[in-house]
């Protein structure tokens, strides 16, 4: 009964019927009903009187719960004493319900109730957290699963979460799981790939929903950022870069600069440059910096690099990179000079080198580019050399004139080249050439002649004078030997005369000379070089014998015998200066030495004769008279001028008497007194004999000369005549120098008739000079001049 009453309260109460199974009642509240709202009216479920209710002091009691519902005894209701939260009392668990019993006393009765909880959807789901930051690579790949939170929602069915929904969904899409507990794990799936270069910052709104009604929901922002990946290359601002630069341009300069961009950022962006010619010089001679000047790091020559190619790398952190080329021109700058080097010289060429001889043969060049590689060469002024250009850059130096050792035997040749950049540079080198000699100079003497004097009676091998020589040559080829020249003088070879030393030119005379026997002579000197061959000259040396006195002058007449017998007559008759006689002398020597003087040295009688200085002549001085002793000695000196002078003396007898009967008998007694026993008339005969033979030889002497002479004209080279080794006074002196001499020599041989002496031969000294010729020929010439003198009809000198 108690079940019908309860189900029919259930009934009437709408909202939580009651139930009423077995004497136990259930009602069932949605939670959150407010305080005092009705749960059920348990008097009329119980079947109780509300009576019953005071009387027995229904109460309810609810155990350690809280105190949700209350009792109103006056009706008989149970009210709501506290809001219900049906989360808070049951959480998930369903059905949720809250079990309490009425208590009455009087008797003491039980009813168990049970009030059961029903859910309303009163909770939206919740995410925890507002927003979610989420960083992903924009390398991350299509699939890619990223967590997402769960939403809670406490109520629980229908009123729990239901969904989820992500928004927009362009790169990501939602990807639900269901799991055991019945909750479900979210995820976001990648679909398409990120992009940091297009979108770097991605904001996504997750929504849950429930199912309760009105519906409810929880968003949650996320945010997704996308982190760089390296997929950017940096790619340079051009392909070629072109700069250009001067050589020499100093260290540090900067050529250019290039520059490449990365789309990636940080430090994927980040880009360094590279210069790709790691092996070649280039990298040496170039660096670049982070932000892309290309700086000069050494000199750039443009002799030896005209233009650099480098290649040049960008490169950012992540390993990608761009490639392009950087072309350098080098400008070129004047700053080589002309180098000069020769490729073969001579250092010496001999003087009779002909023109055109080449010398040196060098190369110019100048490394530099037009004008400042352009180069001219100019040699020094004055040398016989030229500078001859040859193929390009080369040169040959050649001799221009005739060279000669003798007046410049070297020189120093410089060859300078100038560019013609401005401003201009320059080298020069300076070769030096000796010029070798040549024989081409003959020996030269220092005279076109020579004339020596030596004095008669030399000792053998005394030097009499030295010819010299000199050669312009060198050396060997001014080495100068003095050889004699064959010739012969009076028949002898002339180098029994003297010699010559070859080495100094010393004049030796050979032998003793005899001025008596030759007064002068004449030979040649040949000076030779020592080249090959040799050259050479001559000279004549005149050599002139001197006197000395080393003759004493001897008495011709009257002619000497030991015990002459021979007197001169002197009539008593005679007058003052009545001409005795003549004493004849000669010297051989010449000169002074030959100058002779008379003196009278013991007389029987000094007061009656005289004798003449300067010509022997014996004169009376006073008349004789009949007391002068028939038979007078005279003693006189003949004395030569020499120093020291030479005498000889001469007895002369003569008689005074007027008839030749006086003297003899004088003599007789004469000859008695000398104690000699030979008869008068055999010395008389004898004398006479002496003085024709005298005479005759005189004359036979004279007449073969002249034939000799006239012969040897004749037949001047031909005869093999013998020399006569005397030749007539005149000849003696062929100098003129000592005309005094002929005069003398002359009256030598004129005086056989001492009455007619007044001869004179003056003329014949000054016609028979000798023409001195330097050229050898002076003996012909001399025999010419003499044949001219023996055929001249009108000469004076007659023989
Ligand atoms: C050449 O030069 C050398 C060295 O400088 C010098 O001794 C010599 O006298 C010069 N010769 C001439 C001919 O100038």
């Amino acid at each position: 009964m108690r079940r019908q009453v309860a189900a029919l309260l259930f009934l009437f109460i709408s909202l939580c019927p009651p139930s009423s199974v077995g004497g136990q009642v259930s009602y069932t509240v949605p939670e959150e009903m407010r305080k005092g709202s009705l749960v059920g009216n348990i008097a009329q479920d119980l079947g109780f009187d509300v009576k019953r209710l005071q009387s027995g002091k229904a109460r309810i009691f609810t155990g350690d719960s809280a105190e949700y519902i209350e009792l109103d005894k006056e009706r008989g209701f149970l009210l709501i004493r506290e809001k219900i939260d049906r989360e808070a009392l049951c959480g998930q668990t369903t059905p949720c319900a809250l079990l309490c019993q009425i208590t009455l006393e009087s008797p003491l009765e039980l009813f168990p109730i049970t009030v059961e909880i029903t859910d309303i959807n009163d909770h939206a789901p919740v995410f925890q957290k507002e927003e979610r930051r989420l960083e992903i690579s924009e390398s991350a790949v299509v699939g890619s699963k990223f967590m997402l939170e769960k939403a809670v929602d406490p109520d629980i069915g229908l009123n729990g979460l239901q969904s989820y929904s992500l928004k927009p969904g362009d790169n990501f899409q939602l990807k639900l799981h269901g799991q055991a507990d019945g909750s479900k794990k979210v995820e976001m799936v990648l679909q398409k790939a990120l992009d940091r270069e297009r979108q770097e910052h991605i904001s996504l709104v997750l929504t849950a929903v429930d199912g309760g009604e009105p519906q409810m929901s929880g968003t949650m922002q996320i945010h997704v950022t996308v982190l760089d990946a390296n997929d950017n290359a940096p790619v340079f601002s051009r392909p070629v870069y072109k700069a250009s630069i001067t050589e020499n341009s100093a260290k540090g300069t900067v050529v250019t600069r290039v520059s490449a961009a990365d789309a990636d950022k940080g430090s994927n962006g980040e880009i360094t440059y590279v210069i790709g010619n790691s092996m070649d010089s280039v990298a040496r001679q170039f660096h670049i910096t982070e932000n892309g000047e290309l700086i000069l790091n050494g000199p750039v020559d443009f002799e030896r690099a005209r233009s650099y190619q480098i290649d040049v790398e960008a490169i950012d952190r992540g390993g990608l990179s761009d490639s392009s080329k950087i072309v350098v021109d080098i400008g070129d700058v004047n700053d080589n000079s002309p180098i000069i080097s020769t490729i073969s010289k001579q250092n010496s060429i001999p003087e009779d080198s002909p023109t055109n001889t080449v010398i040196a043969m060098m190369s110019v060049n100048d490394p530099d580019s037009e004008n400042n590689g352009q180069v001219q060469c100019a040699i020094s002024k004055n040398v016989p050399f030229t500078m001859k250009p040859s193929s390009n850059g080369f040169y040959s130096l050649v001799t221009d004139s005739d060279l000669d050792r003798e007046r410049a035997s070297e020189y120093n040749i410089s060859i300078t080249c100038c560019d013609e950049g401005v401003p201009s540079l320059s080298s020069s080198v300076t070769l030096t050439l000796h010029i070798s000699d040549v024989n081409d100079n003959a020996p030269v003497f220092e005279r076109s002649s020579y004339e020596a004097y030596i004095v008669e009676n030399n000792t053998p091998g005394l030097s009499i004078f030295t010819v010299k020589a000199t050669d312009a040559d060198w050396n060997q080829n001014a080495r100068v030997s003095y050889i004699l020249e064959d010739s012969s003088v009076n028949g002898v070879p002339v180098s029994s005369y003297v010699s010559v030393s070859a080495d100094s030119g010393v004049i030796h005379a050979v032998r003793s000379f005899d001025y008596e026997h030759i007064k002068d002579f004449h030979f040649c000197v040949k000076a030779q070089d020592g080249g090959s061959p040799p050259l050479s000259s001559n000279v004549t040396v005149n050599i002139m014998i001197q006197d000395q006195n080393d003759n004493a002058p001897q008495v011709l007449y009257p002619f000497q015998t030991s015990s002459s017998l021979v007197a001169e007559m002197v009539p008593r008759s005679a007058d003052v200066g009545y001409l005795v006689t003549k004493v004849v002398a000669v010297d051989v020597d010449s000169g002074q030495n030959a100058w002779l003087s008379y003196k009278l040295q013991k007389a029987t009688d000094r007061a009656l004769f005289e004798v003449g200085l300067q010509n022997g002549e014996i004169r009376t001085i006073r008349q004789v008279t009949d007391k002068d002793a028939v038979k007078q000695r005279l003693t006189v000196v003949v004395e030569d001028n020499g120093q020291p002078s030479r005498s000889a003396t001469v007895n002369v007898n003569v008689a005074v008497a007027d008839s030749f009967p006086e003297v003899l008998s004088e003599f007789t007694d004469f000859t008695h007194d000398k104690e000699y026993n030979d008869n008068l008339t055999f010395y008389l005969v004898l004398a006479l004999a002496v003085v024709s033979f005298l005479f005759i030889t005189c004359l036979v002497v004279i007449i073969s000369v002249k034939i000799y002479r006239w012969r040897q004209s004749r037949i001047l080279y031909h005869s093999s005549l013998p020399v006569i080794p005397y030749y007539p006074p005149r000849y003696s002196d062929t100098l003129g120098t000592g005309t005094l001499q002929h005069l003398y020599n002359y009256e030598v041989c004129r005086t056989t008739d001492s009455r007619k002496s007044d001869c004179k031969f003056g003329r014949a000294g000054s016609q028979n000079v000798l023409i001195m010729d330097p050229s050898c020929t002076g003996t012909m010439q001399r025999i010419q001049n003499e044949k001219n003198i023996l055929d001249e009809p009108d000469s004076p000198v007659e023989f």
